[in-house]
């Protein structure tokens, strides 16, 4: 719950939201499929020195502006009496690493745009107007995954969420294992990418066209939203089947690089890298066109393992053990 902002409040007031790793559930979010990502303990800090006069927010990099002018375009086109503030925006998420930097600044300036006019909007509507703001900045038509995240996210769980319905719940996480995030060092930019490409040519084959490449994107999306289903199923009985998971991940990854054409050498390499070194599984995540992989390491060999990864790695990578965190909320 936001509470509203008025002059008299103390300033500042801080917001905080933050960045998120998809377990599983990838480029099924604009088809009306299955997520299942985590927010990480990495995010955006918004913090409001000055309530009134114009909208004016300042960051390291100079996107902040860009997209405050869109998340608050969004909220008046929903009737929104949005007031102008002053913020200054600092970020610990890597930016183009594919774990939704870009996300956790949309949904921390919503969270404080709407907190300054004295109406309060509700989790997943909060996450639409971030969501297409995101469209409204970049251009990139993307689903609504990632703003859910850094929303509903919570310590130790993952969020299970339909993005047809709406549906969501919390879906703890493995016992004994560690979330690895190991980024590619490979930059991407998604405006840059075949993002919007990937979309259409997925729209195409659901409506029914029968090339190859349209074909191929729909058995993406149709076993990957069976795999999330799946890999629900095993963290939800025990002991957690972690060679059942391996199985799906490999899948999904191959998924990914063959049907859907997101991945790249660098993260086919990390991969196979992440087995190799003691993963029980391994993918890339997020969009694709460089960015990071994720993977459930035996928590005992996670510290070595982070290590052991980036000696391996032709490249340079980042390796770190992401804690699953809470969602965006007011400091
Ligand atoms: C990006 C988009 C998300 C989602 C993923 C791929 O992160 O912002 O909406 O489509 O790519 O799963």
């Amino acid at each position: 719950m936001i509470t509203p902002m008025s002059a008299a409040e103390p300033l500042p007031r801080t917001f905080w939201a933050p960045g998120r790793v998809n377990l599983i559930g990838e480029h099924t979010d604009y088809s009306g499929g299955l997520v299942l990502p985590v927010a990480l303990d990495l995010g955006v800090t918004l913090r409001v020195t000055q309530v009134g006069g114009p909208l004016r927010v300042t960051s390291s990099d100079g996107d902040a502006q860009r997209y405050a002018e869109a998340v608050a375009a969004e909220l008046a086109e929903r009737g929104f009496p949005v007031a102008g503030l002053e913020a200054t925006i600092t970020t610990t998420l890597p930016i183009g690493a594919g774990l939704s930097s870009s996300a956790a600044l949309g949904v921390a300036l919503a969270l404080a745009l709407t907190a300054v006019p004295g109406e309060v909007l509700g989790g997943l509507e909060l996450a639409e107007v971030a969501q297409h703001a995101e469209t409204r900045a970049t251009g990139v038509p993307c689903g609504m995954m990632d703003q859910a995240a850094s929303i509903l996210g919570r310590p130790g769980h993952a969020v299970l969420l339909d993005t047809e319905s709406l549906r969501w719940e919390h879906v703890r996480l493995p016992a004994g294992h560690a979330l690895v995030v190991v980024d590619s060092g490979v930059r991407r930019r998604l405006e840059q990418s075949a993002y919007a490409t990937r979309r259409e040519e997925l729209e195409r084959g659901l409506a029914g066209a029968g090339d190859p490449v349209a074909r191929r994107r729909v058995r993406h999306v149709e076993s990957e939203n069976e795999r999330v289903r799946e890999v629900v199923r095993v963290l939800r009985s025990e002991p957690v089947d972690a060679d059942r998971l391996g199985k799906i991940f490999r899948d999904a990854h191959e998924s990914l690089r063959v049907d859907f054409e997101v991945s790249t050498p660098e993260l086919d390499e990390l991969v196979e890298l992440a087995y190799g070194l003691g993963a029980s599984a391994a993918r890339m995540t997020g969009a694709g066109f460089g960015g990071s992989i994720v993977a459930l390491v035996p928590s005992e060999r996670a510290a070595r393992f982070t290590d052991e990864i980036v000696a391996a790695y032709s490249g340079s990578a980042t390796a770190r053990v992401g804690v699953a965190a809470g969602g965006a909320r007011e400091l």
